[in-house]
């Protein structure tokens, strides 16, 4: 049945084919009558190929030619480091996350918040239970308002968020010669060259600002930062932290584990993300080799016949014709 239909579709298929011919050879007959002009026959092209030049061109015009930003501008573009837990089939360095936190907290918590980071996050990451809940009781959080309408303060729990180190605002900007230390949860998303950056803004501090820098009032030379003045001075130093696992705290050292922590800070999920593209991967190539042998399965019957035409043996004498 099926065989039969197919071999239906295959003539109809050629009487098509006839038919097209007989089309074309008409159209060239009546072509060769009457004589075009070559630009009136290609109007319909040449128009609307030079509305597209003149609209790129008038867009070139007013946003293409915008001169680059000059390295003092635009700061020193950051060197790219090969960061591990950025490989595709890599996890961050949980140690380093530890020790990355142990920098934050003893360096840069005293000027930048990370308020989008609760303690609870960093349980099973890189601190126990124990040592999460006991970080957060040291700090006090308002409580819920008591029967007089007072909010009493009460100490931190594991769901509360790392506290601010300033009350508002204002009050960081007039600590630090009214520039606003950023919050630095989303930091390495939120800068162009993500760790690298970051990592370049505090290794990259040169000892001596270059003869003839002019910088403001309390501003600090660093090559990387867009306009080259920047309010943070140079805060890592050798040394400047203790790391319980012994290892050199070298300024290298601790950018290189406080840029993983503010990674991680900024994309917990990334682990988890990536197992998860690990196992899709796995699960879709199998179903997508199964698809294919399903498909030429399916074809097998249409790929490989073969049609034949036999003519009958006697024309003449067969009543059929
Ligand atoms: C003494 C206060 C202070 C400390 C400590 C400090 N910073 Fe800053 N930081 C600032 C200020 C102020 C700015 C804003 C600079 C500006 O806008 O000129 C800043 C800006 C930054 C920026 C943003 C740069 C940009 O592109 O806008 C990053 C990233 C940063 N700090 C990271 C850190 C890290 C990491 C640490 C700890 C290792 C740290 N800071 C310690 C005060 C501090």
């Amino acid at each position: 049945m099926l065989a039969r239909s197919s071999l239906r579709t295959a003539r109809s298929f050629a009487q098509a084919r006839n038919g097209a011919i007989n089309v074309t050879k008409r159209s060239i007959a009546s072509n060769a009558s009457t004589v075009e002009s070559p630009l009136r026959a290609n109007i319909g092209v040449a128009v609307p190929t030079a509305f597209a030049v003149g609209t790129v061109a008038w867009y070139y015009r007013l946003y293409g030619g915008a001169d680059a930003l000059s390295p003092t501008e635009e700061g020193l573009h950051a060197t790219s480091y090969p960061w591990v837990h950025q490989q595709w089939l890599k996890t961050f360095d949980h140690q380093a996350l530890r020790r990355g936190f142990q920098v934050y907290q003893e360096v840069c918590a005293s000027c930048h918040s990370l308020s989008r980071v609760p303690y609870r996050a960093m349980v099973g990451v890189f601190l126990t239970v124990d040592e999460a809940r006991s970080m957060a009781e040291e700090n006090e959080y308002d409580g819920e308002p008591n029967e007089q309408g007072d909010i009493e303060k009460r100490p931190g729990k594991l769901s509360d968020y790392l506290p601010d180190p300033y009350k508002n605002e204002e009050a960081a900007r007039a600590a630090n010669n009214s520039a606003l230390p950023p919050d630095l949860s989303l930091i390495t998303k939120g800068r162009h060259g993500g760790c690298d950056y970051i990592f370049s803004i505090l290794t990259g501090y040169p000892d001596e600002p270059p003869p003839g820098t002019q910088l403001a009032q309390g501003m600090n030379f660093n090559p990387y930062f867009p306009g080259t003045g920047i309010a943070m001075a140079r805060v890592l130093f050798d040394e400047v932290v203790e790391y319980e696992d012994g290892t050199p705290a070298t300024t290298s050292q601790m950018a290189k584990d406080v840029v993983e922590f503010l990674d991680w800070a900024a994309q917990p999920e990334m682990d988890d993300r990536k197992k998860m593209g690990m196992k899709t991967i796995a699960v879709l190539s199998v179903l997508f080799a199964l698809s294919v042998w399903v498909k030429r399965y399916k074809w097998a019957w249409v790929k490989t016949r073969k049609i034949a035409y036999e003519p009958p043996k006697n024309l003449k004498n067969n009543p059929r014709f």
